[in-house]
């Protein structure tokens, strides 16, 4: 069995778990689903629609997946994984492997991706971006809510879960390329009501047409990105809040130049301090006294590196926590951001 850190607490969305492979099941052309379940049957951390999980695998890859199941089972979690072929492996491993039993790393389940209260909801899914959005869709339902779902993909065979989504009946709308073209989104976003927000997860292209369709209409479009939207946003904050916010936490200042040149890292957990030069990354100083800490992309966009803040203001320079995430300073992608503050305190 291999051996991965012990939660810190049953919930504890950044603690790395060991979790044992249930049942892995074929869902569609290229898609299996993945149940994962705690070894000693105890429950499975609480999460909500929208939410995913980072999974070790056992080549020590990390990959990051929505969870697709029902948020009341707290027997397992469920992922669905698309056969990349052209990937960069983590979805072969998933695919080729014989992994029914063995054990893999799980951290999280963390949300980026949370439903927020709206008058009514339009969900959008191209491909493998239907798994949020299908515990998104189950949870809607279940509280009803107003929502529908546009559902495209390259033909129904490469499609999964259309059999549990046929019980929502009209809710949801299956556009399938090779019958009916691609979904016409500016029609689509048209036909939303006043009050609608959109949620959206796919590919890049559609991403990109969805917010660019929602920005024209002034209508609130959510994304789940798992790659990167191209260079990394740079949030600089005005130097003025970061004043105000570092005498409060008792930080000295000096942004501009913390910004521009080394800070200092204290990993809280581990009892340490590192120094991080301009030429390295937080996750590189670090790695050099915690070669556990997970990381995948490396590019601030996929979020397996999150670490929670505890003292300091982070810059922010991934593509994954959202502008009031980042206002709050709770947690930072340490693979690309730095430090506005000459000190960090991480939780680590
Ligand atoms: S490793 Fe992907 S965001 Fe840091």
């Amino acid at each position: 069995m291999t051996a991965f850190a012990v939660a810190a607490s049953e919930n504890d969305r950044f603690a790395l778990r060991t979790m044992v492979v249930r049942q892995v099941r074929w869902e569609a052309e290229g898609v299996i689903s993945m149940q994962l379940a705690s070894p000693d049957g105890s429950p499975v951390p609480v999460w909500s629609p929208g939410a995913h999980i980072d999974v070790v695998l056992p080549s020590g890859l990390v990959r990051q997946y929505s969870l697709c199941g029902d948020p009341a089972d707290r027997t397992s979690l469920t992922v669905a994984v698309l056969h990349e072929r052209n990937g960069r492996g983590g979805s072969r491993e998933i695919h080729e492997t014989q992994l029914v039993g063995r054990t893999v790393g799980v951290r999280g389940p963390r949300n980026h991706f949370k439903l927020r209260a709206a008058d009514e909801y339009l969900l959008i899914a191209g491909g493998i971006g239907v798994t949020p959005l299908l515990a998104m869709a189950r949870h809607l339902d279940a509280q009803g809510e107003a929502w529908r779902l546009v559902y495209g993909g390259r033909s129904r065979a490469s499609m999964a879960f259309l059999g549990e989504l046929a019980a929502f009946g009209g809710a949801v709308r299956v556009v399938p390329q090779d019958e009916a073209g691609l979904p016409d989104l500016d029609a689509v976003l048209d036909s939303a009501s006043p009050g609608t927000e959109v949620y959206c997860c796919g590919p890049e292209g559609l991403l990109r047409a969805v917010e660019a369709a929602g920005a024209a209409r002034a209508i609130p479009v959510h994304v789940e990105r798992f790659g990167t939207a191209g260079p990394a946003a740079v949030v600089a904050e005005p130097a003025a809040a970061v004043a105000e916010r570092g005498d409060a936490s008792g930080e000295s200042t000096g942004s501009v130049a913390a910004r521009a040149g080394a800070f200092e890292v204290e990993l809280r957990r581990t009892g340490i301090t590192v120094d991080v030069d301009p030429d390295r990354t937080i996750l590189e100083a670090v790695r050099e006294h915690l070669p556990e800490v997970i990381s995948s992309c490396e590019e601030g966009f996929c979020g397996a590196c999150e670490t929670r803040v505890i003292e300091g203001i982070p810059e922010h320079r991934d593509q994954v926590l959202d502008p009031v995430e980042r206002e709050s300073n709770e947690t930072m992608m340490i693979c690309v951001g730095r430090s506005c503050t000459p000190r960090l305190v991480l939780d680590l």
